[in-house]
C-alpha cells in the first residue's frame, strides 16, 4: 500500500498543505520545529485514527483554529481509497473511507497498516510495563480484529470490576453476583489475549533476532521475555485465590493487565545495561519485526515512517539500516532528518532515488526529485 498524496487543513503548524508522494522513498528535511514530524503524524492519524504524539485530538488543531482535516488517497492492491479524518472542537472525530464514516473507530485499525519508528520509542525502554504492553497490543490489533475486540471487552470488564471493589471499600457492601460476572468476563477475554500474546511473541522473536543481528557486527545478545500470571495456573483459580487481596487493595490484582514484556541485553535490563546506540538498534529491530509480521499477516507492505532515526546511530548502523529498509521487502518509506546534508550523503552513497521535501515553518519550501549520479 502507499499514500499517493496528503492534504492538510489546520493540522498543527500547517495551515494548508497539498503534496504528492513517491511510491518509494520520501524525505522531509528542515530545521527543528519546521513540521517534519507533524507530516508523519498526519499519516499516522489516517492509519491509526489518532496522533502518535498527542492523544488529545483537539490539541492537534492549529492554535487559534477550531477544526482540522487530514486527507489522502491511499492505494492498496491497485485500488484507490480516499481516507479522511476530521476533528472539530467539541464534536466527535470523523474517520471516513471513500466518504463513508465508520461506526466505530476500531473498524479502521488494520485497513491501512503502518509502522512508525520515532525518538519517543525510547519510552518503550524507560517507561512502565503498560507502555510495552500497549506496543504489543497495537501490533497484534493491526493484524487481528478479534484480539482488539477482546482487549476492548477486557478493559471494560476490568474497569467495572474495579469500580465495584472500590465501592466495597467505601461502603462495606459487595454485590458478589455482579463481581462474579465481571470476573468471568475477565477470564473469557483474558485467556485468548494471553494465548495470542504468547503466539505473537514467538513469531515476533524470529524476525526481531534477525534484525538486531543484522544491525551490528559484534554478536550482542538481546532478548524479549513475556511474563504473565496466567502462566501460573487456570485464571478461574487465580481470581479465586486473589479475591481477599482484591478486596483489601480495592482493585483487580490478577490478569493480563499485569503482564510484562522484559527487554534485555546480555540477559540484563536494556534500560540499565544498553548503550544509547544499542538501545536505538533494539528499538529499530523491534519495529522492523512488527513490520515484517504485519506484512506477512496482511499480505501487503505496510508504510514505514522513520522519524529522526539516524541520530545516535554510528555510520555502520546507519548504512545497514538504510540498506535494509530500501530493500524490496519494504514498501513506501518516509524519512525525516534535521540535517539535509546527511540525508543527501546517504542517498548518494546508496544510489537511491527519492522525493525530497524541504519544510520550513509549516510550509513546503521546495520539492525535488533526486536521482543519484551514476558512479
Ligand atoms: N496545535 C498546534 N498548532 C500550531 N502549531 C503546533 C501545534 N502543535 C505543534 N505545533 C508546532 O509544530 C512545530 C513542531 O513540529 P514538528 O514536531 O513537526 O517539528 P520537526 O520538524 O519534526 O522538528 P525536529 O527536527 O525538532 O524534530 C512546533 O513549532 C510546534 O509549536
Ligand atoms: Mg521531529
Amino acid at each position: 500500500m502507499f499514500f499517493k498524496n496528503l492534504t492538510l487543513f489546520n493540522f498543527k503548524n500547517f495551515e494548508a498543505l497539498d503534496i504528492d508522494f513517491e511510491s518509494g522513498l520520501n524525505c522531509f528535511v528542515g530545521h527543528n520545529g519546521a513540521g517534519k514530524t507533524n507530516i508523519l503524524d498526519a499519516l499516522h492519524y489516517l492509519s491509526m485514527t489518532k496522533s502518535s504524539v498527542n492523544s488529545i485530538d483537539s490539541a492537534n488543531i492549529k492554535f487559534e483554529e477550531d477544526a482540522l482535516l487530514i486527507k489522502s488517497v491511499i492505494e492498496v492492491n491497485e485500488k484507490k481509497h480516499l481516507v479522511s479524518c476530521s476533528v472539530q472542537a467539541g464534536k466527535k472525530k470523523e474517520v471516513k473511507v471513500d466518504k463513508k464514516e465508520h461506526e466505530k473507530l476500531s473498524e479502521h485499525i488494520g485497513l491501512f497498516p503502518l509502522v512508525m519508528i520515532s525518538p519517543s520509542d525510547t519510552d518503550l525502554i524507560y517507561d512502565t510495563n503498560e507502555v510495552r504492553r500497549k506496543f504489543f497490543d497495537i501490533a497484534i490489533s493491526q493484524a487481528d480484529k478479534n484480539y482488539l475486540h477482546h482487549l476492548i471487552a477486557y478493559a471494560f470488564a476490568l474497569k467495572n470490576r474495579n469500580v465495584l471493589l472500590k465501592q466495597y471499600g467505601e461502603t462495606g457492601r459487595l454485590d458478589s453476583d455482579l463481581l462474579q460476572t465481571y470476573t468471568l468476563q475477565l477470564v473469557e477475554h483474558g485467556k485468548p489475549i494471553y494465548k495470542e500474546r504468547k503466539v505473537y511473541l514467538r513469531q515476533f522473536l524470529k524476525f526481531f533476532d534477525h534484525h538486531y543481528a543484522s544491525l551490528q557486527s559484534q554478536n550482542e545478545s538481546v532478548s524479549i521475555v513475556y511474563e504473565s500470571q496466567l502462566s501460573e495456573g487456570e485464571p478461574e483459580i487465580l481470581y479465586k485465590h486473589s479475591l481477599q487481596k482484591d478486596k483489601i487493595m480495592q482493585r483487580t490484582a490478577v490478569g493480563i493487565h499485569k503482564d510484562a514484556f522484559l527487554f534485555n541485553i546480555f540477559d540484563k535490563p536494556l534500560k540499565r545495561h544498553g548503550s544509547q546506540g544499542q538501545q536505538k538498534s533494539f528499538l529499530i529491530a523491534l519495529k522492523l519485526a512488527q513490520y515484517d509480521l504485519l506484512a506477512s499477516q496482511k499480505s501487503l507492505k505496510p508504510v514505514l515512517l522513520l522519524d529522526d532515526v539516524f541520530d545516535k546511530l554510528d555510520d555502520e548502523r546507519m548504512q545497514m539500516l538504510l540498506k535494509k529498509v530500501t530493500h524490496e521487502t519494504y514498501g513506501q518509506l518516509f524519512i525525516t532528518d534535521a540535517r539535509p546534508e546527511r540525508t543527501m550523503t546517504l542517498l548518494e552513497h546508496n544510489q537511491l532515488k527519492a522525493r525530497i521535501f524541504e519544510i520550513e515553518k509549516g510550509k513546503v519550501q521546495t520539492t525535488t526529485d533526486y536521482e543519484p549520479t551514476q558512479k
